[in-house]
């Protein structure tokens, strides 16, 4: 008998001769659930286990293609388990990141590449590769690798055009190979526990559903006013760059496709029409406002030191002021937010019908001083109102609440626990183990392109799998 069913059978408080109704006791104050009980033990990380995970005869490899925020964060799962994974080549255009991977994985100089195109001049030479590229440099690699015979890992958004992402689908399907998309909210503790309270209906039937996006003003700043998402030409719309993510979480844990979509959003806030008086180019051009901007690149990067990762910064702290002040004079992360080249929407509401006839109301705002999704849902026989750490559900008939609680990081502990999924999917060539294999992971995509023309064109728009 494994822990968790050793757990779950309550075998365990039986075992010490509890009866029933303590069990309960015991239970129910805390969350109602087993899985308390196991928590109050301190087995957080088997809660969570997939039971079909198995320990793997090697280490999966796989190519590095893309050594930024992402690709690094994902890869430090081959640092965390090396039994599991090994990360036996990386490629990207910026030395200094290639450096780095190199470093921390142990990487032969001949595997370092500069360009993700010469990864694939040579014979395949790992399990699989993980796209961590920009946007608009995911269908190339992704179809290339198909074609080699490579599994694949792949950022979000799968491709800027609903046919990109078609023919990604349809080339895995040729190919027969595992395509993993990085929709990481799945993996987590919190959307799992929602999905399998639903699943089990101990709400009942799913009305309606109300769901938050709030993307904390300076991160809103930093991604989609100054940085790589700002506009959506050279990057994706914001409802496939930042909320696929939510459509795809909304469409999981409504469990049916979803039929019409619309949309109404735009730029309200950080044009130049609303760039105050005194303020200049950048912020360290003089700009009379700049110490009372909540959008201060000097504050946000200087002195609170936060989102720094986009410096490259070397291990040696004592280099980082000048590499951060030359930065602030020649990047964009130095320019006033209110004189950028910048068209994502910094608020947008969707409204989805889905087949079933449940309704979600689908909000992403800009000006939040907090992040982590909040959602609300609307069952038959009670609600759920959570916050991604903490939700409580409500049972009409007795009005018994429950709560469930857990810290993560502001993925929601999401990341590698989807790596752990996607290399046992890999390690035992069994897509089922991942719950966002590439053809699960399309209609999130199509609810986002139909989102986005709704927007464009007020209209209702169709959404056609
Ligand atoms: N799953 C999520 O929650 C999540 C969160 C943020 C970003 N993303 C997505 O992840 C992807 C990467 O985002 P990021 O924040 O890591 O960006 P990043 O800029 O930090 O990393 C992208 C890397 O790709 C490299 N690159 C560019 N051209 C290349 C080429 N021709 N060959 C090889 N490498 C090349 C860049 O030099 C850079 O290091 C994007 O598609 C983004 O939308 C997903």
């Amino acid at each position: 008998m494994s822990l968790r069913q050793f757990i779950s059978a309550r075998y365990l408080l039986r075992t010490f001769k509890l009866v029933d109704d303590a069990i309960d006791t015991v239970t129910d104050t805390v969350t109602g659930s087993w899985k308390e009980v196991a928590r109050m033990f301190g087995l957080h990380e088997d809660l969570f286990e997939n039971p079909l995970h198995k320990k793997l005869s090697r280490p999966v490899t796989a190519i590095l293609i893309g050594a930024g925020h992402r690709g690094s964060i994902y890869a430090d799962y081959a640092t965390k388990s090396p039994d599991e994974l090994i990360i036996e080549a990386v490629a990207d255009t910026n030395h200094l990141r290639v450096s780095k991977a190199a470093k921390q994985h142990n990487i032969k100089s001949q595997n370092c590449f500069s360009n993700w195109e010469d990864v694939f001049k040579r014979e395949k030479f790992a399990d699989a590769v993980i796209i961590a590229t920009p946007d608009k440099l995911h269908t190339a690699p992704c179809l290339k690798a198909l074609e080699m015979g490579y599994d694949v890992l792949l950022e979000k958004p799968i491709a800027p055009t609903e046919e990109e992402c078609r023919k990604i689908l349809q080339k895995a399907k040729e190919t027969g190979r595992i395509v993993g998309v990085c929709h990481v909210l799945r993996y987590t503790p919190y959307f799992r526990e929602l999905k399998e309270i639903i699943d089990a209906k101990t709400i009942g039937e799913i009305i309606s559903v109300q769901h938050l996006e709030p993307i904390e003003h300076v991160h809103m700043s930093h991604s989609y006013v100054r940085g790589k998402w700002r506009n959506s030409e050279f990057a994706t719309p914001i409802i496939l760059a930042k909320s696929c993510h939510d459509t795809d979480i909304i469409r999981w844990l409504v469990g049916n496709e979803a039929d019409n979509v619309h949309c109404f959003g735009n730029l309200k806030w950080f044009t130049n029409a609303n760039a105050p008086e005194g303020s200049t180019e950048r912020c360290m051009d003089g700009c009379l406002v700049e110490k009372s901007c909540p959008y201060s690149a000097l504050q946000i990067y200087f002195r609170d030191r936060k989102r720094l990762y986009v410096f490259d910064l070397p291990e040696n702290k004592n280099k980082w002021d000048e590499i951060i002040l030359e930065g602030l004079k020649t990047t964009d992360y130095g320019r006033c937010v209110y004189r950028m080249d910048n068209d994502q929407p910094d608020h947008l509401t969707a409204n989805i019908l889905f087949k079933n006839g449940v309704t979600a109301a689908f909000s992403m705002e800009a000006h939040v001083s907090y992040e982590g999704r909040r959602t609300r849902i609307m069952g038959s026989k009670g609600d759920i109102v959570g916050d991604m750490e903490t939700f409580v559900m409500t049972e009409f008939m007795t009005g018994k609440k429950t709560t469930w609680s857990m810290k993560t990081d502001s993925h929601g502990g999401g990341d590698h626990r989807l790596m752990k999924d996607w290399v046992q999917a890999i390690g035992q060539q069994n897509p089922a183990l991942l719950s966002s294999s590439i053809d699960l992971s399309v209609e999130s995509h199509i609810m986002a392109f139909a989102a986005e023309k709704s927007r464009r064109s007020r209209t209702i728009e169709d959404i056609i799998v």
